[in-house]
């Protein structure tokens, strides 16, 4: 059932059920708020979508690898210039690893300047003797246990926006005013990391990466002015979860008279609102950025199928990306009929490995964590899979942070149990802190290699 395009609208999901959608206290407050965000300028024109989908494209067609990476949710209280910076670093970082091990093109896409609202497993949870409504990102409520504090406020839209436009305007200064620069190469190594085994291993690649430059420079070949040194691309992504939001900033390409959602280069649709007549199914069925839905272990060829007619019924490649997040234990077992299905039926999507969200428990203490063991494991399942059925193992999409967190266990410096504590400041999902993502960057390179 593909969606008529004659009578979609930015408003038309109104027409269906739509999950996980925060209990607004007033349906007003509401409008008013996405009137005053329908008259915001945009944050991402039409043509960045599109030159997001044609790179998505080579992903598809198996000559690129997707980066696709950041925070779990973003903070109201965690926004400076710092904190975007040591992101951008990471993320560099990471994709200088994977280009030059892997020795393919990295399309780099942020979990940033945007990925404010979280789905949740249970609308309310109980502290105490009080049930209080589950808090569901900053962009909807605060994560304080009071009453108060978790009451939905539609204003926060607006500041979640002002958040994204300041966070999108920063991430473009660096990323096309000399910051990511390849002769760069060595600056993006925090000090924190530059000590460490990863860091040290970056710290080589990196003087390879130098010498091949001035490899080109004693030849002749004149470096200076050449863009794909200079800068980088590195597109906005998030869950679009928060439909009235999402609306608000849908807006008509005066090129093309397609729709575009400018809020993000690229939306992704989560796991629990995945269902192909919900709402946020419907609503990504009209807009032309490149989207991506996650795919957990309940996931049948079937309801994948169906997902790609109605979200991709031209069979655009680049149009759709497929994030499997079925677990270290199962994603062998459960991936193959998925990828036979989907390659059977001619869809030309881009499929990615996100490792994080099927290997979640809680510790004795009651931290929720993963292992680093079982994020390359189910990297490294991902991979066989492919091989076996023959397909492109296109990307991988993380949670990770700049900071020098303890709230994943393992890698090369082995975070135990006991140092969680330590450092744990996610507001939602335990992340890979930047020297877990390091490593785990080498060793999805090495993957590549041998693949
Ligand atoms: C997420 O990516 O943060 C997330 C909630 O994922 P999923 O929808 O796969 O559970
Ligand atoms: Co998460």
């Amino acid at each position: 059932m593909a969606v008529a395009r004659s009578t979609w609208s930015p408003s038309s999901w109104r027409e269906h059920d739509a999950a996980q959608q925060p209990d607004w206290p007033s349906g007003e407050r509401v409008e008013a708020v996405r009137a005053q965000l329908a008259a915001m300028p945009p944050l991402v024109f039409a043509g960045e979508a599109r030159g997001l989908r044609d790179a998505l494209a080579t992903v598809a067609e198996g000559r690129a690898l997707l980066l696709q990476a950041g925070d779990c949710v973003e903070s109201f209280h965690e926004f400076s210039a710092i904190t975007i910076r040591e992101k951008l670093k990471i993320m560099l970082q990471m994709a200088a690893v994977l280009t030059y091990g892997a020795t393919l093109p990295v399309v780099k896409v942020g979990r940033i300047a945007g990925q404010f609202v979280k789905p949740r497993s249970s609308a309310t949870e109980r502290v105490a003797d009080e049930e209080l409504p589950s808090f569901r990102g900053h962009m909807v409520n605060g994560e304080a246990p009071t009453l108060d504090a978790r009451r939905p406020d539609p204003e926060r839209m607006l500041q979640g926006y002002h958040q994204s436009a300041a966070t999108l305007n920063l991430v473009r200064a660096f990323t096309k005013g000399g910051f990511a620069d390849l002769n760069q190469v060595h600056m993006w190594n925090q000090e924190f990391v530059a000590s460490s085994t990863q860091g040290r291993r970056y710290e080589q690649l990196a003087s390879e990466i130098e010498r091949a430059l001035r490899f080109m420079a004693a030849i002749g070949v004149d470096l200076r002015d050449e863009p794909h040194l200079n800068q980088v691309d590195y597109w906005t992504s998030h869950e679009g979860l928060l439909l009235e939001y999402e609306e608000a900033l849908t807006r008509r390409d005066s090129l093309t008279g397609d729709w575009y959602d400018c809020s993000a280069h690229m939306l992704w649709i989560g796991e629990r609102t995945r269902q192909p007549h919900g709402a946020h199914v419907q609503f990504f069925a009209g807009v032309n950025n490149p989207i991506g839905v996650k795919l957990g272990p309940t996931a049948t060829p079937e309801e994948v199928l169906e997902l790609c007619e109605v979200l991709d019924p031209g069979r655009v490649p680049g149009r759709l990306t497929l994030i499997t997040r079925m677990g270290a234990e199962r994603v062998f077992e459960l991936l193959p009929p998925l990828l036979r299905a989907v390659r059977d039926a001619g869809h030309p999507v881009v499929w990615a490995c996100d490792p994080m969200h099927a290997n979640v428990f809680a510790t004795s203490s009651g931290r929720k964590t993963r292992h680093f063991d079982a994020v390359l494991g189910e990297i490294e399942g991902f991979f066989a899979a492919h091989m076996q059925v023959g397909t492109w193992p296109g990307g991988v999409h993380l949670e990770f942070t700049g900071d020098d967190v303890t709230e994943c266990l393992g890698g090369s410096e082995d975070v135990q149990e006991a140092e969680l504590d330590a450092r744990y400041m996610s507001l939602c999902d335990p992340r890979l802190n930047a020297r877990q993502s390091l490593d785990l960057a080498f060793r999805v390179a090495e993957l590549m290699r041998s693949a």
